[in-house]
């Protein structure tokens, strides 16, 4: 398997089996029951009114899914349908390119500000995943994309633009829902500079045997997912798996790992994973926020604890908390740093 033509040239080459590297475990391979966990929903959160009638409600329903579900859809969000559509056009057009083209900007780790990865990355001796990423470290700049590839540049900067605005909306009803000063977020700079992947799950063969992506939690602040028409997501939530089916023009937010360490497990960073399928492509495109410096030390917000409400965590920086995600599998949420 030569990971710089990706999965999908693998499944070009027309393939009726997976290779034994993709083969997960049996214990992280989906049952035949969580193939249809539809009986419960994720929180759905119109944001229309936000910033004025309906916002005390919203600063209550972010709250609420905050610390159920840790993931909640947004409706009315304020981008427009198709600068979505759009962007999922763009990131398939990427990834549908010749081989060579996507080659260019092959990268073996997240170290350049744009490349093309599949499977380099990965932690420890995992077997690998059914997807192939385009990602964009845009920072708080997404204008500064000369290296974005020509065929998905232009409506990368649009999106990633109207992004941040949404994650400006999100970070003032987070701190809301916290009950903290409406900026308070945004002082402490937590969910400053975003990264998106745009990733592409091509069609498997065998999808019963392999993962689009392994379960995890995300080991940001923030992320702003935006999915096309295809299946695949799924939530952990109260010991099963739950889809998280996609509808066009609604976008998902969910807490990260080090969201959960600043409010002291107030709010919750949920495990997810998406499912490999017989139909695809499917196209996703994951934005996460981090502070704006990497070497800042982040501990449980002062303001939320309390002598009933000690704090969990000690300080950590994103650099410092990576590091040990990366040492530790996906299974990083255990290794948040709790005292004890
Ligand atoms: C991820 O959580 O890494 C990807 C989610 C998705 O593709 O829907
Ligand atoms: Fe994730």
């Amino acid at each position: 398997y030569e990971s710089k033509a990706g999965v999908k040239g693998l499944v070009d080459t027309g393939i009726l089996k997976i290779p034994k590297i993709f083969i997960h475990s049996s214990e992280n391979l989906p049952k035949k029951a969580d193939r249809n966990g539809k009986r419960l929903k994720i929180p759905v959160i119109d944001l229309e009114g936000v910033h004025d009638d309906r916002r005390k409600t919203i600063v209550r329903e972010v709250q609420i899914a905050s610390e159920t579900w840790g993931f909640f859809e947004m409706v009315n969000h304020g981008i427009p349908v198709s600068l979505l559509d759009e962007m999922i056009e763009g990131v398939k057009r990427f990834h549908e390119q010749p081989t060579d083209e996507k080659k260019m900007i092959y990268a073996s780790n997240y170290s350049t500000k744009v490349g093309f990865q599949s499977n380099e990355d990965r932690y420890g001796d995992n077997p690998l995943y059914w997807r192939d990423t385009l990602y964009f470290n845009f920072r708080e700049k997404p204008q500064d994309a000369e290296e974005v590839p020509s065929v998905c540049r232009e409506v990368m900067v649009e999106y990633t633009r109207r992004i941040l605005e949404l994650k400006d909306t999100l970070s003032s009803l987070l701190s809301e829902a916290l009950g903290l000063s409406r900026d308070y977020l945004s002082r402490i700079e937590c969910i400053k500079n975003g990264s998106l992947s745009g990733n592409y799950y091509p069609a498997c063969p065998e999808p019963d045997l392999t993962l689009g992506t392994i379960k995890h939690t995300d080991p940001d602040f923030l992320t702003i997912l935006l999915q096309d028409c295809i299946d695949g997501l799924q939530v952990h939530h109260q010991n099963q798996w739950v889809d998280v089916p996609p509808r066009q023009g609604t976008l998902v937010a969910n807490i990260g790992d080090l969201l959960q360490l600043i409010t002291n497990d107030k709010f919750k960073s949920v495990e997810h994973r998406v499912l490999a399928g017989h139909i695809g492509p499917r196209i996703s495109v994951a934005t996460f926020f981090f502070p704006r410096a990497l070497e800042s030390r982040f501990g449980p917000i002062k303001e939320v604890l309390s002598d009933d409400n000690p704090p969990k965590y000690r300080e950590t920086t994103v650099t410092e908390y990576i590091t040990i995600f990366k040492s530790n599998g996906s299974d990083a949420k255990s290794t948040l740093p709790h005292f004890k």
